[in-house]
């Protein structure tokens, strides 16, 4: 490529290149695949990678979730089979929803040892053992049939801590199920610090807490409503944080971990990355991200109409939550992630 010399400006062209001797290269270090490996800043490993799985009370065959193409409802053995894939795959844990086929107004089944969920833990305990962390979604939402996350006032609005009693409850349920960990998502305030204390008393400080810590009311949950067939009619703005907070989500990070969170959680993940760096960079315990079910459903959707290439956004929207300092992501994609990146390795 040479200047066109009947350009008025050519002189001054040639002379600003001449003055460019490049010796400040970047691209040198992404010349080849090989250069690019050596020097990524951050890698991706299936013991990252933490799936949510669907169980529903009932069910005779799995049957598929339209908002979520590829995410399955599970049936007692289906679920055996997915939680034994997911372990050979070499993902590090199983995140357990259960869907009743009842609902009543306190959540009774959430707290019933033969409910769609405890029965879950215990199959997937009996299963895979301690080849995976078992972790158990501990929220009402899915068991109540107002569709709340607590239970309800006289006046109609979440009672907090008439909530932390039924999530105390439950908390023991799973334990004795087999739960290794207890993943407490109904922003409840105090939730942490009293089923670590219930946990404790009961001679269970064996059972660890993920805390949903910074779980914001979002729009991009709608699949997961579907997946567990919510009742709920308005929203949960009382309880889940306000997608203009960042501060406050420190706040919750920091109350959260003096009550005794072993893991603390940033939910969405995509659309609140600079929420995820700042509790990445205060937080003294791990840090978890969830890929939520409106993430998972835009590439999906996008891919399917030959808009995105697949596989590539969904690595490159992993990666970028790792890169933004999560320590572990749930995402429906876990499994067959974790498959291609150790077809990668070979
Ligand atoms: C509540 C819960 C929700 C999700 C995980 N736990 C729904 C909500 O808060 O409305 C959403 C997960 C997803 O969208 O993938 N038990």
């Amino acid at each position: 490529m040479t200047i066109d010399p009947t350009r008025p400006d050519a002189a001054a062209l040639a002379a600003g290149v001449a003055a460019q001797p490049g010796r400040v290269r970047p691209r040198r270090i992404r010349a080849t695949p090989a250069m690019r490996r050596s020097v990524a800043e951050t890698r991706l490993h299936p013991a990252d990678l933490i799936l949510p799985v669907f169980v529903k009370e009932g069910l005779t065959e799995p049957t598929e979730i339209v908002s979520m193409p590829g995410v399955l409802q599970h049936t007692r053995d289906s679920l055996r089979r997915a939680v034994a894939e997911a372990a050979a795959a070499g993902i590090s844990a199983v995140n357990l929803f259960g869907v009743p086929a009842v609902r009543d107004a306190v959540g009774s089944g959430a707290t019933d040892p033969d409910g769609v969920l405890n029965r879950a833990i215990a199959d997937v305990r009996a299963e895979v053992g301690d080849a995976l962390v078992v972790q158990a979604d501990l929220c009402l939402d899915e068991f109540t049939d107002h569709g709340h996350c607590g239970v309800l006032a006289a006046d109609g609005s979440v009672d907090n801590d008439a909530s932390l009693l039924r999530y105390a409850e439950m908390a023991l349920v799973q334990a004795e199920a087999g739960a290794h960990m207890v993943a407490p998502s109904g922003m409840m305030d105090g939730q942490i610090a009293v089923i670590r204390d219930t946990l404790d008393a009961a001679g269970r400080p064996d059972v660890g807490i993920l805390a949903y810590s910074a779980k914001f009311a979002s729009a991009f949950y709608g699949p997961f409503r579907d997946a567990v067939e919510s009742t709920l009619e308005g929203d949960r703005r009382t309880y889940q944080m306000d997608s203009a907070n960042r501060r406050e989500a420190l706040r919750e990070v920091e109350l959260d971990i003096a009550e005794g969170a072993d893991v603390v959680m940033v939910k969405p993940a995509g659309p609140y990355l600079d929420v995820l760096a700042e509790v990445a960079a205060m937080s003294t315990v791990p840090v978890a991200a969830y890929q939520v079910s409106g993430e998972y459903a835009m590439v999906e959707a996008a891919a399917a109409n030959g808009w995105i290439d697949r596989r590539r956004a969904i690595t490159e929207s992993v990666l970028g939550i790792r890169r933004a300092g999560a320590d572990q992501v749930l995402t429906y994609w876990a499994v067959e992630l974790a498959h291609w990146l150790r077809e990668e390795w070979r």
